[in-house]
């Protein structure tokens, strides 16, 4: 399987368009410093050629060129077989739009996340008045085969499972599913990748889940819990807004640090986070604890 991280970055990207904290005022000054990201996505393929979307961000245009596929014959070409949800949040769906031109678009999400973006951010009703959007539906714990649009076999399989977070904000109600953790497998090379944008908590199941694949793709948003309150930018709390921060003894960084998975990296990182500077200690610390800061185009093959 093939795993390539089409973007790295939290909503907003990095640097956001309106911020100018520490580590957006680098990245626009000293790019080297502190690498630009977009928003958190990735691909996967069994075959290096047809992919299928980990979310859809709404920087998907420029990410599908880091996709390789075969010279196409014909005048169209969609290199995007389906895109698999983890959540209905803004910046992980607004991409589903983006790509109506598809003309079909398969979708795999839970059944809430499916009314989230039926009923709230009406993104799959506007997308279906564009492009026939078939769904199917990711129950916990239950393995489903990721096909093409064609309807063969793609060869991999997907599993989700609950994370501890809270709805979107725009959700108008609270169902269980709204936000999820998805493990894709191939069956063929029994290689697997864990994604896992955005998650509140990690206890020792999940933490289990995790130590069984061989990369982990987990949500780096934020470094401290007190970051956007102490940059004077936000109200609440990194485990508020459902993100456990990188540091400190409670956090992502000391519990990911023991997984036998081979590859551990961050994903969805916040313009805030420190850990975006190249040179600093936060990025080091990271990499003494045997993980990796996600970058936009890095590639994986499991
Ligand atoms: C999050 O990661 O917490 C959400 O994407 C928040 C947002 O959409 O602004
Ligand atoms: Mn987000
Ligand atoms: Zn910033």
């Amino acid at each position: 399987m093939h795993v390539v991280l089409l973007g790295t970055a939290a909503g907003g990207g990095f640097p956001q368009w309106n911020c100018w904290c520490p580590s957006c005022r680098v990245a626009r000054s000293e790019p080297d410093r502190a690498i630009p990201r977009s928003q958190s996505s990735a691909a996967v393929s069994a075959d290096g050629g047809r992919w299928f979307l980990l979310n859809a961000s709404p920087d998907v245009r420029d990410q599908l060129g880091r996709l390789s596929f075969p010279a196409p014959t014909g005048a169209r070409h969609v290199p995007v077989e389906g895109i698999v949800l983890t959540d209905a949040e803004l910046d992980h769906t607004l991409g589903i739009v983006l790509l109506r031109e598809a003309r079909h678009l398969q979708l795999a999400a839970t059944d809430a996340v499916r009314r989230i973006i039926a009923e709230d951010s009406r993104i799959l009703a506007v997308t279906a008045a564009f492009a026939d959007v078939t769904l199917t539906e990711l129950v916990p714990d239950r393995s489903i085969g990721l096909c093409y649009r064609d309807g063969t076999a793609s060869g991999l399989t997907v599993t989700c499972f609950p994370v501890p977070a809270g709805p979107p904000r725009f959700a108008r109600e609270e169902r269980p599913g709204h936000t999820v953790g998805v493990i894709v497998r191939d069956e063929r090379t029994s290689g697997s990748c864990a994604f896992v944008p955005g998650c509140g908590d990690l206890d020792a199941g999940l933490l289990g889940r995790l130590g069984e694949t061989d990369l982990v793709l987990f949500d780096g948003t934020f470094w401290t819990d007190n970051e956007l309150i102490g940059l004077g930018i936000g109200e609440r709390t990194a485990r508020q807004m459902d993100h456990l921060p990188v540091s400190g003894p409670d956090g992502s960084l000391a519990r990911l640090a023991g997984l036998p998975s081979r590859h551990r990296v961050y994903t969805h990182i916040n313009n805030t986070n420190p850990m975006l500077l190249e040179d600093g200690p936060e990025r080091l610390a990271v990499e003494r604890a045997g993980l990796q800061i996600g970058r936009d185009g890095m590639r994986f093959t499991l």
